[in-house]
């Protein structure tokens, strides 16, 4: 299925219990090891609640997602806050619309665990590279431990096509794969209500070092 019309689809019917409308208990964690001013990209940014916290923390927020109709909904909804643009953008390429070291923050809830080992792996790469030293990659993602793990047609290891939802599911050694040029400072695994139903998923927050 095509994901983007998935994704149009889900926002569209404004499946809310899918997302929060508030800030994420991770984007009140992450934003105060933000900088003052600090440019920050989120990445999957859904409703905007996290965008629009972490913009209100004072940071200048480009928030994006491969969601249109999400980004015009978002673009409407926030459009007092300043410091806080929305852009469509398309992570299944495994690259980033954006400029090298430029960034003190990428911020990804829920939105990296899509894609195959090659474009995830390409795609932490280009996060690497919009980040500057010093900069903070902050991920959430769910895991093998998860209940949907092993749903649906496996497509390849540890990824699932669950009636066209298509998952990637991070162990904790695969993110730690994916963080070489950083000092990991927290990557947890927890297993918790999310959302009114019972998930798995592992907490980054990695800080580039090279
Ligand atoms: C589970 S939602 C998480 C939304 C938000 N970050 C949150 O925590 O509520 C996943 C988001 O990733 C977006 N997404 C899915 N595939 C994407 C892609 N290829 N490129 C960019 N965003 C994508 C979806 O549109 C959706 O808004």
């Amino acid at each position: 299925m095509d994901q983007q019309a998935l994704w149009n689809n889900i926002h569209m019917e404004g499946k809310h219990s899918a997302f929060s409308r508030t800030p994420s208990e991770f984007a009140q964690e992450v934003a105060p090891s933000f900088p003052d001013h600090a440019k920050i990209i989120e990445l999957g940014c859904g409703f905007g609640a996290d965008a629009a916290f972490i913009a209100q923390q004072g940071c200048a927020v480009i928030a994006t997602d491969l969601s249109e109709v999400a980004i015009a909904r978002n673009k409407q909804m926030y459009s007092a806050i300043p410091g806080l643009t929305f852009q469509v953008v398309d992570m299944s390429n495994g690259t980033l619309p954006f400029q090298t070291d430029g960034f003190d923050g990428v911020y990804a809830r829920l939105s990296l665990h899509y894609y195959s080992d090659k474009v995830t792996k390409q795609l932490f790469q280009d996060i690497h590279r919009v980040l500057k030293i010093g900069g903070r990659l902050a991920f959430m993602c769910k895991t093998t431990n998860d209940p949907l793990y092993g749903k649906g047609t496996q497509l390849e290891e540890d990824m699932f096509d669950n009636e066209g939802h298509i998952r990637h599911f991070f162990s904790e050694d695969y993110a730690r794969s994916l963080l070489v040029g950083y000092r990991i400072e927290r990557l947890e695994s927890q297993r918790k209500n999310l959302y009114g139903k019972l998930s798995s998923f592992i907490e980054v927050i990695a800080q580039k070092n090279q």
